[in-house]
């Protein structure tokens, strides 16, 4: 075969990259069927995030406690997102799943970890080694740069309106019921007094840990909602149990 008889290879894309209006059009095309087929089908799924079961929304103390770790700037040290790594799995649990940060307003994910993984935090200590700790990490781990917020256990909890701030929040999608919001600023006491009954509020909070948290039940304090939100993370899925392997499983098998 001798160079003038062989064909060119790529003639007909030459063609095409050479016509710009038809490049163009082709171009348009692929991107237009592309686009279709990504955005598409959100117009037909209920949700993005798949539902699971345990979830639910923050009783007005743990709301109020996250609202006192983001004033305080624990973010800026703490990631709150475990990744599907080994390393990540094997030290913090569980990775964590969409589902678990749905009601987060904002989410506290995060990349930046001074300090270690807190989306697992809850139930790993008990309220006296946060109370410790807050008010003095050195004490506990001599080598930390954490700072001190012993203050929080002076300071009286000023939550606000709280039935204002539910309000807000089920505004953007939290699914707190009429029941929720008209008692949440009863809420927020009943939860932390070890005196209330608190059976109404756990039967509508599924799992919500009622008790004094910072070792002085006769005040309210910062440290009693901080405290109750730590004690919460990563607490309301049962990521070891049956049905949460049978989640996992399917996810699997996808
Ligand atoms: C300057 C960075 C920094 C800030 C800000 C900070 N931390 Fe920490 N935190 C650390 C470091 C470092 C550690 C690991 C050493 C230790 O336990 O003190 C830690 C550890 C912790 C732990 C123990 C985690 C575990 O699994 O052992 C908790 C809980 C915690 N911090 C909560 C908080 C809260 C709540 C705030 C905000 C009020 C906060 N931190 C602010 C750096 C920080």
């Amino acid at each position: 075969m001798t160079a003038e008889t062989k064909k060119e290879p790529y003639a007909r894309h030459k063609k095409l990259e050479r016509n710009v209006a038809l490049f163009g059009a082709l171009a348009f095309a692929a991107v237009t069927v592309g686009g279709i087929v990504e955005i598409a089908p959100l117009f037909w799924i209920d949700n993005t995030i798949e539902k699971v079961e345990g979830v639910r929304p923050y009783t007005p103390l743990e709301q109020a406690g996250r609202n006192i770790y983001i004033r305080e700037g624990c973010y800026v040290c703490h990631s709150q997102m475990i990744r599907p790594f080994r390393d990540e799995v094997e030290r913090y649990g569980h990775y964590s799943l969409a589902a678990e940060s749905m009601y987060d307003h904002p989410f506290q994910w995060g990349s930046k970890r001074t300090g270690p993984d807190l989306a697992r935090v809850g139930k790993k200590y008990s309220d006296e080694w946060h109370v410790q700790h807050l008010s003095n990490p050195q004490a506990v781990v001599p080598e930390s740069v954490m700072p001190q917020y012993a203050f929080l256990a002076r300071n009286d909890l000023n939550a606000g309106d709280m039935k204002a701030e539910l309000t807000a929040l089920y505004r953007v999608g939290v699914p707190y019921s009429k029941t929720d919001v008209e008692k949440a600023n009863d809420d927020l006491k009943t939860q932390a007094d070890p005196a209330a009954d608190p059976s109404d509020l756990v039967k509508r909070y599924p799992k919500a840990q009622a008790r004094d948290f910072d070792g002085d039940p006769a005040r309210l304090t910062e440290m009693d909602a901080l405290i109750a939100y730590l004690q919460v993370l990563g607490t309301m899925v049962d990521v070891d149990g049956a049905k949460a392997q049978e989640v996992l499983a399917k996810e699997k098998g996808r």
